[in-house]
């Protein structure tokens, strides 16, 4: 039986006001008044009415009841109990009686970890995917290659996890490197929580690891991009992508794409003899030649190809399944900034959020101390991130193209895995809120987040994960 304590005060200070310290709040929650004493595992029932990845939980006297209609669901509303639970008592963990009806609102809730410009490793990685899971984040975008070095190794090509080197490898010693058994190992625990790990190989920019180890794979006099005009180079693309795919279970591969000097394929003799044959008039289209049989391979198995929004520059049309990733917003500073992010959306094809001004939590966030070191000169404070619009600028007819969002953490200025929690808790808590609650305003309101906020920050801290404050933001107060 249920032990009831109808008459007791809540004993945490983020209880007081009668509304549960959940983060992301739940669409519906009626606190229904008392504590109830969770003494046996929940009832759980099936129930095809509950939308995907939602939940219906009911915390009564009489025990918990889990209705919902997918895992992700069930996983979810035991997220949601462990959330609730104020303290523990001699029969069980004491939670609020409560009545919760839950869902996301966006399908795409994404961590992203450039594990290349510095390695965390898989143990880092498995922590990071624990954390994301436990604020209903569902996607992990995984960039395993770069310049500075190629992390996968890909059967017939031994060279490429050889590279790793660079300011950001210093003197440490490596292997920079996932075997086929480490990414198996990452995959099974990204899947025990719901999180689907969604590998980026870059074509053809961001690819000196590659050109490091294959040289022939660059045109003439070098740079950092792929030789569009030789056959191999683009063999070389296919194969690793079928062995990605073998590798990964997730529809969606990333392909890179993003800011990719072409100044190379102009000289180039195989480049200049492939345009002329192709009948193109500019290098730009080379990539949009790449792009177009990339995600066409990957969409003949079943894929779908996933690329930075440089990909959909020049209104190409590509596979109807391609889906873009914009990080340029639509008030972005910089010629090609404005309007290019959204073009995906209003060329309808799916996309995803991840603007620069938002969404970059290698960017400062505005502490007024802060003991590590950012990318760049951009401020992106807890409250900016909790303010983010995700359909903002994009035509109302192109909006349900977009499916979600994501926080890109790059890592040119992030060392190790201090520096790397303490960039993404607490402003991961708050995109994990808009997330799941967009667009609902009355569950929109940054004080009240902040609150919350403070106290999963205790609980983070507590389980030894690395979260700034909340308070003692210079941003917000400049903002008054
Ligand atoms: C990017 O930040 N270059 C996608
Ligand atoms: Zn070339």
């Amino acid at each position: 039986m249920l032990a009831v304590c109808m008459a007791a005060a809540f004993a945490a200070a983020h209880v007081a006001a009668g509304v549960p310290a959940l983060v992301p709040m739940p669409r519906e929650i009626d606190a229904t008044g008392g504590e109830c004493v969770l003494t046996r595992p929940p009832a759980i029932e099936v129930d095809g009415s509950v939308p995907a990845e939602g939940y219906r939980l009911s915390v009564t006297p009489d025990g918990v009841t889990i209705r919902h209609s997918d895992a992700a669901g069930l996983f979810y509303a035991k997220v949601t109990l462990r959330q609730l639970e104020t303290r523990r008592g001699s029969e069980g963990a004491v939670c609020p009686c409560c009545e919760i009806s839950d869902s996301p609102a966006f399908r795409w809730r994404g961590v992203h970890l450039d594990d290349v410009r510095h390695f965390f490793g898989k143990g880092t990685v498995k922590r990071i995917l624990g954390e994301i899971a436990q604020y209903k984040f569902n996607m992990f975008h995984w960039h395993l290659t770069d310049s500075q070095a190629w992390l996968i190794d890909i059967p017939g090509y031994p060279e490429l996890v050889n590279q790793g080197r660079g300011r950001e490898f210093g003197e440490a010693v490596g292997p920079f490197r996932y075997t086929a058994n480490d990414i198996r190992e990452v995959l099974a625990y990204a899947a025990e929580r719901h999180v689907t790990v969604v590998p980026e190989v870059e074509f053809p920019g961001h690819f000196g690891a590659a050109l490091r180890a294959y040289p022939e794979f660059a045109c003439p006099g070098g740079g950092k991009v792929m030789c569009i005009g030789n056959p191999d180079a683009v063999k070389f693309a296919e194969d690793v992508l079928d062995y990605v795919c073998e590798l990964f279970p997730s529809e969606v591969i990333h392909i890179g794409g993003d800011e990719c000097k072409r100044e190379y394929w102009a000289k180039c003799p195989r480049c200049r003899a492939m345009m002329e044959r192709e009948g193109m008039t500019d290098p730009g289209e080379l990539q949009q030649w790449l792009t177009k049989r990339l995600s066409a391979h990957l969409a003949a198995t079943g894929r779908r190809a996933i690329g930075w929004d440089e990909i959909f520059d020049g209104g190409v049309s590509l596979p109807s399944n391609t889906m873009g990733m914009c990080w340029r917003p639509a008030d972005g500073v910089g010629a090609e900034g404005a309007g290019a992010a959204h073009g995906v959306a209003n060329a309808g094809r799916e996309v995803v959020m991840c603007p620069y001004s938002h969404c970059y939590f290698d960017y400062s966030q505005g502490l007024d101390e802060d003991p590590f070191d950012y990318f760049g000169r951009r401020s992106i404070s807890l409250e900016k991130v909790y303010s983010f619009d995700p359909l903002s600028g994009v035509a109302p007819d192109a909006r349900k193209f977009v499916v979600g969002a994501q926080c890109n953490n790059w890592s040119e200025r992030t060392f190790a895995l201090p520096d790397l929690e303490w960039k993404l808790w607490p402003r991961a808590l708050a995109l994990a809120e808009v997330l799941w609650t967009y667009p609902d305003p009355h569950r929109r309101d940054f004080a009240r987040f902040a609150s919350r906020a403070e106290e999963h920050r205790r609980r983070l801290l507590r389980d030894h994960v690395n979260c700034a404050g909340i308070a003692n933001r210079k941003t917000e107060r400049a903002a008054q």
